[in-house]
C-alpha cells in the first residue's frame, strides 16, 4: 500500500494524525519515542532555531543539514522535509530539490501552494516521492501579505481554498496542511477531500494537527501563536538551570578565592 492509500485509509477509520516539527537529533528521537506520527523538518527552523525574522531566508543547505540530524533520531515516524522558498520554481527544480531531501533522509517532502504549484506536485509524485501539501496562510508569502492572516473569511478566499485542496489531492498529495484557515472552512475542506487535512490554527475538525514543537513545549517564549496552548515551559527550566549553574559556579569560585586569601 502506498502512502496516499495508507493515509486515505487512516482518514476513513477516523484515525487522527499527530505531527510535530523537529530540527535536531535529540528532539527527533524524543518525539519519535513518544509515538508522534509525522516529524516535519519545517522551514520554521529559520525562526525558532536560526533567529531569522521569518522563513524566507532559509536555504536548502540549512534544511538538508537539519534533515540529516533528524533522520538519525527518527526510527518509526514519517519524516517529512520542507522545501525552502525559491527551491521549486519549476517542476524540474522541484524534483531536483525533493531528491536531495530524500537523499538526506526525508521520506516525504512539503512545499507551499495549491493550484499554482500543481505542476510541481505532479512532477514530485510522478518521481515516486511522497508529498504533503500546505495551503491556507503560506509563511513563505508573509512579506507580500504583510503578516500572518487568517484565510477563509471571504467568499473569494473560500473558493480559492477549496480549489487548492482539490488541486493538491488531484496532483497526488497524501495529506494537506491547512494553516490558520477559518475552522468552519477547514471542516468543510476535510469533508470534501479524501486525503487527511492536518490543521495548524484551523480548528479541531481537521483529520490531524501539527504544531511547531518549540511552541508546544514553550521553548520560544518571545512569541507564541494565539492558537497554541503550550504543554510545558521548557524556556523557564533552561533559565532556572542556567541561573543555578551560574550561582553554583560563582559561589564555588568566590569560596575558593576566599580560602586562598
Ligand atoms: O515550517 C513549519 O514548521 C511548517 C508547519 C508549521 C506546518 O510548515
Amino acid at each position: 500500500m502506498n502512502l496516499v492509500e495508507k493515509y486515505r485509509e487512516m482518514k476513513k477509520r477516523g484515525e487522527k494524525i499527530a505531527a510535530l516539527t523537529a530540527y535536531d537529533y535529540p528532539t527527533a528521537r524524543l518525539l519519535d519515542e513518544s509515538g508522534v506520527d509525522v516529524i516535519l523538518v519545517g522551514d520554521s527552523v529559520g525562526m525558532v532555531v536560526l533567529g531569522y525574522e521569518d522563513t524566507t531566508p532559509v536555504t536548502l543547505e540549512e534544511i538538508l543539514h537539519h534533515t540529516r540530524a533528524v533522520a538519525r533520531g527518527t526510527m518509526r515516524a514519517l519524516l517529512v522535509a520542507d522545501m525552502p522558498i525559491h527551491t521549486y520554481e519549476t517542476p524540474e527544480q522541484a524534483v531536483a530539490t525533493a531528491k536531495r531531501l530524500v537523499e538526506a533522509g526525508a521520506q516525504a517532502v512539503k512545499l507551499e501552494g495549491g493550484v499554482n504549484r500543481a505542476a510541481q506536485i505532479e512532477a514530485i509524485t510522478a518521481a515516486g516521492i511522497p508529498f504533503m501539501a500546505h495551503i491556507g496562510m503560506l509563511p513563505q508569502n508573509v512579506r507580500e501579505e504583510g503578516g500572518y492572516k487568517v484565510k477563509g473569511r471571504t467568499p473569494a478566499e473560500i473558493e480559492a481554498l477549496l480549489a487548492d485542496a482539490r488541486a493538491v489531492e488531484k496532483a497526488g498529495a497524501f495529506s494537506v496542511v491547512l494553516e490558520i484557515v477559518m475552522a468552519k472552512i477547514a471542516e468543510q475542506i476535510s469533508k470534501e477531500i479524501t486525503i487527511p487535512t492536518i490543521g495548524i490554527g484551523s480548528g479541531e475538525n481537521c483529520d490531524g494537527q501539527i504544531l511547531v514543537t518549540h511552541d508546544l513545549i514553550g521553548l520560544f517564549p518571545w512569541f507564541t501563536p494565539k492558537f497554541v496552548s503550550p504543554e510545558a515551559r521548557v524556556a523557564d527550566e533552561i533559565r532556572r538551570a542556567t541561573r543555578a549553574f551560574i550561582e553554583r559556579t560563582r559561589g564555588t569560585a568566590a569560596l575558593s578565592k576566599r580560602r586562598e586569601d
